[in-house]
């Protein structure tokens, strides 16, 4: 009797274990190490240009268009992309599969409830041809669809790019850019991301309150506010507070990174590394919190020709050295533009609360965070360890409050 109980459990455990979590690959986990040290060049990257004011990037999906670069480049062309992710030894099959997976798996909306609506899009110019196997191998790895342009007509190329994107995420995006170059290829991602909580927010406790975007500029928007039990860290000797909050099933997690006061973040900035972040992670201890977050949408667009090209990619922008002949069948094409560009929407969604510890002294005496001034962020992965996205806020949208002398 007892033999077919332990048959049946032994078959219950094993059904449950396939069908729970999927083991990611070894080269999966690679790929994500890769896409995080990239996070923290690139915004260190746009963050030295002084007429940038809010960031966002996603790391993975910048990860997703080198891949795309390697695979419609030959030599160096493809080469360079590879090692900007620190991936120049994988083989290129692997690199697209890997590429593949880890996106996949992190914009799952069904086991992560998150909201991210992703599009790529090559456009080339309309003499160009593009080769059947790339088109289909693009399509398959990395979604990316493809439209070509009227070299001759940028006002046209410009308003169908950012018609595309306003289409491509309902609504949420309304510009890319206002210039292109239309005689080369261009890569665009355009993206539409709202976290959801794994707690969410009370949609009762909102309220107007205003953004400090200077000591004397104050911008008016809405606050969310929640007390809760969350990963907490005062750093004193930086006068900072970085606090984590888990998104849906706590398989990834939004990381603010604060001053105490309102401030350029250019101060924090100057010790933000990969380092620091993994030293603060570990001193963060499950701490009452009373937070309060803007509620608002970003919308960002950013052209990362430049900086990738600082990062490595000298060859592809490079009209008489690019080589992507794997896209049009002859070496006939440059990089010409990267426009990578997201509506961010920060909200109260999210799963129900456990309400069990309301009441209790877990949530006695809570610290608070009060984000009222400019703030960096990261959407951290905790199943893959990728960084899904990286940025500061610093002017979110809303109307100007009062301007004081
Ligand atoms: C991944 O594979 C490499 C080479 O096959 C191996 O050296 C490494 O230990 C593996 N890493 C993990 C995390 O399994
Ligand atoms: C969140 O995801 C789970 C499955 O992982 C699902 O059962 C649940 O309905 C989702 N909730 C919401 C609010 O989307
Ligand atoms: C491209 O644009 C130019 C300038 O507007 C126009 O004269 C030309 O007819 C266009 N070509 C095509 C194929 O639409
Ligand atoms: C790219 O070109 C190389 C060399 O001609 C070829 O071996 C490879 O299969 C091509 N890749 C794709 C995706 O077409």
């Amino acid at each position: 009797m007892w033999i077919t109980k332990l048959a049946w459990l032994l078959l219950l455990a094993t059904a449950a274990s396939a069908t729970a979590v999927k083991v990611l690959s070894n080269l999966t986990t690679i790929l994500a190490d890769g896409s995080t040290s990239l996070a923290f060049s690139l915004y260190q990257n746009l963050a030295k240009d002084k007429s940038v004011e809010n960031i966002l990037i996603s790391p993975v999906v910048v990860a997703s268009s080198l891949g795309l670069l390697a695979l419609g480049g030959k030599g160096s062309t493809a080469s360079q992309a590879k090692s900007i992710l620190s991936a120049a030894k994988v083989k290129d099959e692997q690199l697209h599969s890997g590429l593949t997976e880890l996106l996949t798996e992190v914009s799952d909306p069904k086991t992560r409830n998150v909201t991210w609506k992703i599009s790529n899009r090559l456009y080339g110019p309309s003499s160009v041809t593009f080769v059947d196997g790339f088109i289909k191998s693009s399509k398959a790895h990395y979604k990316c669809d493809h439209s070509k342009l009227n070299v001759s007509d940028k006002k046209s190329a410009v308003k169908s790019i950012n018609e595309w994107a306003t289409k491509s995420t309902e609504g949420r995006l309304h510009e890319v850019t206002k210039d292109v170059e239309t005689d080369g290829a261009m890569i665009i991602n355009a993206m539409f991301f709202k976290p959801h909580w794994n707690e969410q927010f009370h949609h009762k406790m909102v309220d107007d309150r205003g953004f400090l975007v200077s000591g004397s500029h104050t911008i008016s928007l809405q606050m969310m506010h929640r007390t809760g039990l969350f990963d907490f860290y005062n750093d004193e000797a930086n006068k900072l507070y970085i606090l984590s909050m888990p998104l849906a099933h706590k398989l990834s997690s939004v990381v603010f990174i604060m001053p105490y006061h309102v401030e350029p973040l250019e101060r924090l900035e100057k010790i933000l590394s990969r380092k620091q972040l993994d030293t603060w992670m570990e001193k963060m201890k499950p701490t009452a919190v009373a937070v309060s977050l803007p509620k608002v949408s970003m919308e960002v667009s950013h052209s990362l020709q430049k900086p990738l090209q600082e990062l490595g990619l000298t060859e592809a922008v490079d009209k008489s050295k690019a080589d992507l002949s794997n896209i049009s069948g002859k070496k006939d094409l440059y990089l010409s533009n990267v426009f990578h560009v997201t509506a961010f929407e920060l909200d109260t969604d999210g799963n129900e609360i456990d309400s069990s510890i309301f009441g209790t002294d877990k949530l006695k005496n809570p610290k608070l965070f009060y984000a009222d001034h400019p703030f960096i962020f990261l959407v951290k992965d905790q199943k893959t360890k990728s960084v899904l996205f990286i940025g500061r806020m610093v002017r979110p949208k809303g109307e100007k409050l009062r301007d004081e002398l």
